[in-house]
């Protein structure tokens, strides 16, 4: 029962985009309306406004760091075990990608899924986060660096925690970002791939 609550309050704290909020706080498009029409950082870099931009991208981090984060600490008092702290951490994910506050059109989940690594394991996802920045310096295209980060994610995972119920989820969590990127994946093999800060 705890349970179910702890998955019910992860799928409302990702269903927060930072994104859309932040674009009415800084009076800006709505980020679903121009570039590639998702509600995430990246797009809301094509603004021109680094500072919503920034501002998106830990505000979607810390969410997913925060929904994984209560569930762990609430673990004990309330008998979570692992497979309850897996749920929570799909939740999470499925309520940045399809939000219940903004008519289930999410994001690609890229930093709330940095956030949910962060708090499964910060050296997990500090070492996921290095190998985006690492691509990101290389090629320039925010979704090559994501993509390469979900690749690695679950391996990192492995290693840093090894075969438990949050490896799962995190490898859903990997093919939901990946499927979520299906776009990018296309323009990326057709080499049209928009570089960032470029529309
Ligand atoms: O964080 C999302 C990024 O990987 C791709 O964003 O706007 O270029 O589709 P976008």
């Amino acid at each position: 029962m705890a349970a179910t609550g702890f998955a019910i309050l992860a799928y409302l704290i990702g269903s927060i985009s930072f994104a859309i909020i932040t674009s009415k706080l800084f009076k800006l498009p709505d980020p679903r309306s121009f570039g590639s029409k998702n509600p995430g950082a990246t797009n809301m870099l094509r603004t021109g406004n680094k500072t919503a931009a920034a501002l998106t991208l830990l505000g979607d981090a810390a969410k997913g760091w925060l929904a994984v984060f209560i569930a762990q600490s609430f673990a004990a008092s309330y008998q979570l075990n692992d497979e309850a702290i897996a749920t929570v951490i799909l939740a999470t994910i499925l309520g940045h990608m399809w939000p219940v506050f903004f008519n289930f059109y999410g994001g690609k989940g890229v930093a709330t899924a940095l956030g949910i690594l962060i708090a499964v394991n910060p050296p997990l996802g500090l070492s996921c986060l290095g190998v985006w920045l690492v691509v990101l310096k290389v090629s320039k295209i925010s979704s090559l660096s994501a993509l390469s980060a979900a690749i690695c994610a679950p391996i990192f995972t492995y290693i840093a925690i090894g075969n438990k119920p949050q490896l799962y989820a995190i490898v859903a969590v990997s093919c939901l970002l990946i499927y979520r990127h299906k776009r990018n994946i296309k323009d990326l093999l057709k080499g049209s791939e928009s570089k960032v800060s470029k529309t």
